[in-house]
């Protein structure tokens, strides 16, 4: 198993449920946060000030699914979601050891599906 994790621009959650809905993901969990990048938040217009760093609100969006279905939801991210801009956001994937479904006890990638 591994976990999805996207972070990105608030207004590309609709176009991320409906990715994750496509691939028939059973659960995700969404969190507004506030981030930055390597532009450390400064967009072009803003004055860089020395060393500060800027927090621009952000989404992380994440899914626990099978190893089979990374690689062709990352390639729907890219699609959909991809501005070619600076802030387009970024993707970390981690492999899941375990889970457990509490209701039942399920385990494993029982617990996903
Ligand atoms: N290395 C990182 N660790 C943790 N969170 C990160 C990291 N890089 C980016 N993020 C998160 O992702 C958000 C979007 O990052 P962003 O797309 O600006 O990355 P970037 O590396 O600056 O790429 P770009 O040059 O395309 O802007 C950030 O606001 C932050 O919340
Ligand atoms: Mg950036």
């Amino acid at each position: 198993m591994k976990k999805i994790d996207v972070i990105t621009r608030p207004e590309k959650l609709v176009a991320l449920k409906k990715i994750f809905m496509t691939h028939n993901c059973q659960g995700m969990t969404v969190s507004s946060v506030m981030g930055c990048g390597r532009q450390r938040g400064y967009l072009p217009e803003m004055n860089f000030v020395g060393d500060d760093i800027n927090l621009l609100p952000k989404i992380e969006v994440f899914v626990v699914t099978e190893d089979e279905q990374v690689e062709e939801i990352l390639a729907d991210i890219q699609t959909a979601i991809g501005t070619g801009t600076n802030g387009d956001g970024k993707v970390f994937v981690t492999d899941v050891v375990d889970a457990m479904r509490i209701r039942t006890n399920e385990r494993g990638e029982d617990a996903i599906k």
